[in-house]
């Protein structure tokens, strides 16, 4: 039977995937330090973490035998992804498990910003009366620029319109544009137009410091910003002084360059403490549902995996949508370094040994190959060995129909 060993408390709603494909789960509420987890890897074929836990070299050459690692959370960044590759560990995450919690935040922002409603909600907390329309406007009829077009900026786009908002967006990539919204030419043309600025761009190392003072100064006087993408995509020191001078009207930030490792560490920016500025600590996709989207989705990623050999949406292993076969006798997984000639030597030593290939299906990824065989007829052990020893081989894994002898 496999076992799984979940750390970091992923939902519950992770347990019953794994128990309806025979795996046994082992849970551990907090996150492990490297030696700690090179220990508790004994006996463990899969590892389920979340943001803490750190996978690294050592870890993984602790344990040759671990298939895979289920990241139940979206960044990957504590995981050697290179190093599991090179091994044929397959790493999952969950992509867009939180997608709708990011788009319900900044909703949920771009009418507080416009209405300023932190700014009302402060002064009556602190006992002042401040009823008055000025600076407080609906966000119908308003446009909104969204930058980064992709799993949240569609969904955003798609709310806005809802809400009577006029939409443009601007992406580096190709993007089919949805319902009303219009595509710009440039960062600089929506910056021209839009009355609330929303950064939804990825992390890639290109974007550091995208948004800075050239951006501010293009913007509208009086738009408003929000950033709940990555931290070290914008210059808060120059948001701060827009702020200041009534150039940009209000901001909200989820995301910061340096954020605390944990709950109640200490927090400082230079936007502490200005007036229509909302700061959440990192909450963009923290929701109960999305917990429990990401425990479905990564589970799910896993077990198919495991009984299907699929890399579907792997984050480093080449991607491979597979189904359990219904008539193969055995299915042979095979990761290996993406050099010339290996497919060929694999095929030749399967039919020098009499085992007959009923499907075949190969997916590369930079330096890592990775072949999935279907085999119908008897598999002599000698074949399965011989493909073990080749040079380029990095994983073999064979599985068996639970009928086949
Ligand atoms: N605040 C949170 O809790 C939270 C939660 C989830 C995701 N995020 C962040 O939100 C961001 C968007 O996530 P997603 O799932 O929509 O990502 P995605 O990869 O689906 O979309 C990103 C889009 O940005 C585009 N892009 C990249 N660089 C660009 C640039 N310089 N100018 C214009 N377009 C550019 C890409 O082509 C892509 O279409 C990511 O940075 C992610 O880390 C934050």
């Amino acid at each position: 039977m496999a076992r799984a060993l979940l750390l970091e408390n992923p939902h519950l709603n992770a347990d019953p995937v794994f128990a309806s494909a025979g795996v046994e789960v082992v849970r551990h509420p907090g996150a492990l330090d490297e030696d700690e987890l090179i220990a508790a890897l004994d006996g463990i074929d899969i590892l389920g973490i979340r943001s803490t836990t750190r996978v690294t070299e050592r870890v993984l050459a602790a344990h040759p035998g671990l298939l895979a690692i289920g990241a139940f959370c979206i960044g990957t960044n504590q995981i050697d992804l290179k190093a599991a590759a090179r091994r044929g560990v397959a790493v999952f995450n969950a992509p867009f498990s939180n997608t709708r919690s990011v788009v319900e935040l900044a909703v949920a922002e771009i009418i507080a910003l416009t209405r300023r409603l932190t700014v009302r909600d402060k002064s009556l907390h602190a006992g002042v009366w401040d009823k008055s329309a000025t600076g407080s406007h609906e966000v119908r009829g308003r446009t909104l620029g969204i930058v980064g077009y992709g799993n949240i900026g569609t969904q955003l786009s798609v709310v806005a319109e809802a809400l009577g908002m006029r939409v443009v967006f601007y992406d580096t990539a190709e993007k089919l544009a949805l319902g009303n919204a219009q595509r710009m030419g440039s960062l600089a043309e929506l910056l021209a137009v839009a009355d609330i600025v929303t950064l939804h761009v990825d992390g890639r190392e290109g974007n550091a410091g995208m948004f800075t003072r050239e951006q501010f100064e293009q913007m509208k006087h009086g738009a408003a910003f929000l950033n709940l993408s990555r931290g070290f995509l914008v210059d808060y020191a120059v948001l701060r002084e827009k702020i200041l001078d009534g150039s940009v009207s209000g901001a909200a930030v989820d995301v910061f360059p340096d954020e605390p490792r944990r709950t109640g560490d200490a927090f400082d920016s230079e936007l502490r403490g200005l007036p229509n500025v909302i700061l959440t600590p990192h909450v963009g996709g923290s929701t109960q549902e999305a917990q429990e989207n990401i425990g479905h989705f990564v589970s799910g990623k896993l077990t198919k995996y495991l009984q299907a050999a699929s890399t579907d949406l792997s984050v480093n292993l080449p991607r491979l949508s597979l189904e359990p076969s219904e008539a193969a006798r055995y299915r042979v997984a095979f990761v290996h370094r993406n050099t010339p000639g290996v497919l060929a030597l694999v095929n030749q030593t399967f039919a020098e040994h009499g085992a007959n290939i009923e499907g075949q299906i190969l997916g590369t990824r930079g330096e890592i190959g990775y072949v999935v065989t279907d085999i119908g007829s008897e598999l002599p052990r000698e074949a399965v060995e011989a493909v073990r020893q080749m040079e380029d081989t990095l994983r073999l894994r064979v599985m068996t129909r639970p009928d086949a002898d």
